[in-house]
């Protein structure tokens, strides 16, 4: 378990590096950091994103947070885009979850479909609770 400390200088290393990256031979992954996805523990989501990154020394990486993405009820939400592929959704990270992606699909390129948002004519399948609203 690390410090809130360590998990802090993890997180300006990695900051130093998303902003010296520009170019797109790198994976996004992109954490929703809005009110609601903070709410919903983003905020761990996407410390052990950092961490697993640099844990695995992964340089071509970019972690990145957003605002609001417009699904609320699905936060903490983590996009990963690996360069030409399509951006993936995934929906109500943990941070075992999330260490899951970085280690499955970041690294070795295999989608986790079951933490996957399907939306079939505009509904999430994969959340009855949403899709019967
Ligand atoms: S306020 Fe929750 S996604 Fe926009």
């Amino acid at each position: 378990m690390k410090t809130i400390k360590e998990l802090e200088e993890i997180r300006k290393k990695t900051l130093e590096v998303v902003n010296q990256r520009k170019d797109r031979t790198t994976t996004r992954i992109v954490v929703g950091m809005a009110t609601c996805g903070i709410a919903a523990g983003a905020r761990p989501v996407l410390l052990a994103i950092m961490d697993e990154v640099s844990k695995l020394g992964l340089t071509d990486v970019i972690v990145a947070q957003t605002g609001c993405i417009g699904l609320c009820r699905l936060e903490p939400i983590v996009e990963v885009i690996r360069p030409g592929e399509e951006k993936v959704t995934y929906i109500k990270m943990t941070p075992e979850k999330a260490r899951r992606i970085v280690k499955e699909h970041v690294v070795e390129g295999k989608v986790v479909d079951e933490y996957v948002m399907h939306v079939v004519d505009g509904k999430v399948l994969n959340d009855y609770s949403v899709q019967n609203d």
